[in-house]
C-alpha cells in the first residue's frame, strides 16, 4: 500500500482547522498525514497545539525578509520539499501569496474560507453575510490561484444566519462545519488525485 499523501498545514493564528485535520489524520482510513505544520508568525497558538499532537511545527518568520514576499515563500517551499510535502492545506494563513508559490504549488493548495464564495472574498465575511440580509452563509474549500479567495471551488458547507445571530455567533458554527469540511474534502481530493496519478 502507498504511503499516505503528506499534507503541509499552513496557519498564522489560532490553528484550529489545523488541530481538525491533525485529527482527521489520526483515522487509519484517512488517506492523507500531516507532514508539517508551517506558521510565518512565531506567536501562531497553533504551533504549540501541533507539536503537542507530535506533528512537526516549524515557523518561517516572516520578519527577516522584510517586504520581500517572495524570497519568504522561496524559504517555505524549501522546507516543504525537503519533507517530502506533496499538498499544502492553507488553514488560516493570513499572507496573500505571491505568485512564486502559487505557481510553485499550482493544483496542490488548497485554502479554506468562511464565506460561500464566490460571495464575500477578503475579510469579515460574517458581518457582510448578516448587513447584507443573507440567510445562509457557510464555507469553502477551494484550489489556491493567483486571484485571492478564487479558484475552482472543492466543497462547500452551508449555515444559516438566524435572526439573532452577530459575527460572533455565526462565526463559530461556521467553524464547527469549516472543521468537518476541510478534512472531508481534502481527504476527497488527495484520493482523487492518487487515482490519477
Ligand atoms: C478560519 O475561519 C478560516 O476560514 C479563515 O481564518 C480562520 C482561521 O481559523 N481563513 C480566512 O479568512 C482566509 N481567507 P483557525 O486558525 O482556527 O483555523
Amino acid at each position: 500500500m502507498d504511503p499516505k499523501t503528506k499534507v503541509a498545514v499552513l496557519i498564522s493564528g489560532r490553528g484550529s482547522n489545523m488541530e481538525a485535520l491533525i485529527r482527521a489524520a489520526q483515522a487509519p482510513s484517512c488517506p492523507f498525514q500531516i507532514a508539517l505544520v508551517l506558521a510565518n508568525k512565531p506567536d501562531a497558538k497553533g504551533l504549540e497545539i501541533a507539536a503537542e499532537a507530535g506533528v512537526e511545527a516549524l515557523c518561517v518568520d516572516q520578519k527577516p525578509f522584510g517586504k520581500d514576499r517572495e524570497a519568504h515563500e522561496r524559504a517555505i517551499d524549501a522546507a516543504l520539499r525537503e519533507r517530502g510535502v506533496e499538498v499544502i492545506a492553507l488553514a488560516g494563513y493570513m499572507r496573500i501569496l505571491t505568485p512564486f508559490l502559487v505557481d510553485a504549488w499550482e493544483g496542490r493548495m488548497l485554502n479554506i474560507h468562511p464565506s460561500l464564495l464566490p460571495k464575500y472574498p477578503g475579510l469579515d465575511t460574517h458581518a457582510r453575510a448578516i448587513a447584507a440580509g443573507d440567510v445562509e452563509a457557510g464555507c469553502t474549500v477551494h484550489l489556491v490561484t493567483a486571484g485571492v479567495d478564487e479558484g475552482p471551488i472543492l466543497g462547500q458547507a452551508h449555515v444559516p444566519i438566524l435572526p439573532d445571530d452577530d459575527d460572533h455567533t455565526l462565526a463559530a458554527r461556521v467553524l464547527e462545519q469549516e472543521h468537518k469540511l476541510y478534512a472531508a474534502t481534502l481527504a476527497r481530493f488527495v484520493s482523487e488525485q492518487r487515482i490519477k496519478a
